[in-house]
């Protein structure tokens, strides 16, 4: 039994049916039942519901497994507990293999989500768990693609000029697939799991163009604008915690280049990793197929 947490996120809707496809029996931490039904119909064997903060839901859901993939969830103010509190329960239970998933220079701390997830490798390397971190540089999601599919605009939340290197989540879920299946071959590592290319907006917003077939805006929007937009009707006075990590993203990335090599994901695939163009084909091809083509031209 492999353990999938955040399973309903962006990581896990994809890593679950894969796992299932490999025949592994798959249970899953979701936070709102209303996520249970997708993760069922996925082919979770169980699906645990609940705060993955919580140490008693924890105990429960370790309860064996061979094998964790722990993800902490998108600007989650608990991340750093939960880190911590997984990897507790883990060791409390006897030990599976812990695959974390964290993030490319996780050691830069003025980030805010780095820091966390640097703090959580610090506690797993401490735990005398069996590991392996994957370290993705930033996802290449097709949300970041809806202004520019629907209203014609490119938009990020630091400077236009800098650079970034992406990476696909169907990749970094396939090499999750390998470390949690094959844990002998891949515990105690360190993967940097980046594709090819450094992107300004810029050049980021020529290929959305090229693959659109039409002309495109790109924009810099600051962080509290896309704070607002994120956080929706929630006030963002109530999430502290989602406006430093978003300021901090927006002050880093403006003032230098997020970039990484390829060659680690290249040679963990065996091939070469989704290019950002093949990326966007993809998911243009499906914003055409499900007819809202008709919305991007107004
Ligand atoms: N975006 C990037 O470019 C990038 C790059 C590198 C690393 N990262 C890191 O990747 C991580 C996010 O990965 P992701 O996008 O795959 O995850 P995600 O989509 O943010 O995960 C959402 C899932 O987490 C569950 N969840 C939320 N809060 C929970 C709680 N308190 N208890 C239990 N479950 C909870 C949700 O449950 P429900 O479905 O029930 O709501 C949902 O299933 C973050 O740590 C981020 O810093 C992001």
């Amino acid at each position: 039994m492999i353990l999938v947490t955040a399973a309903n996120g962006n990581q896990g809707r994809l890593l679950v049916p894969k796992l299932v496809a490999a025949g592994e029996s798959v249970r899953a931490i979701v936070r709102s039942e209303a996520s249970a039904v997708p993760l069922h119909a996925m082919g979770a064997t169980d699906v645990v519901v609940g705060d993955a903060a919580d140490p008693r839901l924890l105990a429960r859901a370790v309860d064996g497994v061979s094998a964790i993939y722990h993800v902490g969830p998108t600007l989650n103010p608990d991340e750093r507990a939960m880190g911590f509190a997984i990897i507790d329960a883990a060791r409390a239970a006897g030990g599976a293999h812990v695959v974390l998933s964290s993030v490319l220079h996780s050691i830069v701390t003025d980030l805010v989500q780095h820091e966390i997830k640097r703090d959580v490798e610090e506690h797993l390397l401490a735990s005398d768990l069996e590991f392996t971190i994957l370290q993705p540089s930033n996802y290449m999601l097709p949300l970041k693609l809806r202004p520019a599919f629907e209203r014609g605009v490119f938009e990020l939340s630091w400077s236009l000029d800098r650079r970034q290197s992406l990476v696909d989540l169907d990749d970094v879920t396939d090499v999750a697939v390998m470390a949690l299946t094959d844990a002998e071959r891949h515990a105690g590592a360190t993967y940097e799991l980046v594709a090819p290319g450094r992107y300004t907006a810029f050049e980021l917003r020529d290929v959305i163009a090229r693959v659109m077939g039409r002309p495109l805006d790109v924009r810099e929007i600051d962080a509290d604008t896309y704070a607002k937009a994120w956080l929706g009707d929630r006030d963002p006075a109530d999430a502290p915690h989602q406006l430093a990590v978003l300021r901090s993203i927006s002050a880093r990335y403006s003032a230098h280049d997020f970039v990484g090599n390829a060659n680690v994901l290249t040679w963990l695939l065996g091939r070469e990793p989704t290019s950002f163009e093949s990326f966007v084909r993809r998911e243009w091809q499906r914003h055409t197929a499900s007819g809202s083509s008709r919305d991007s031209t107004n």
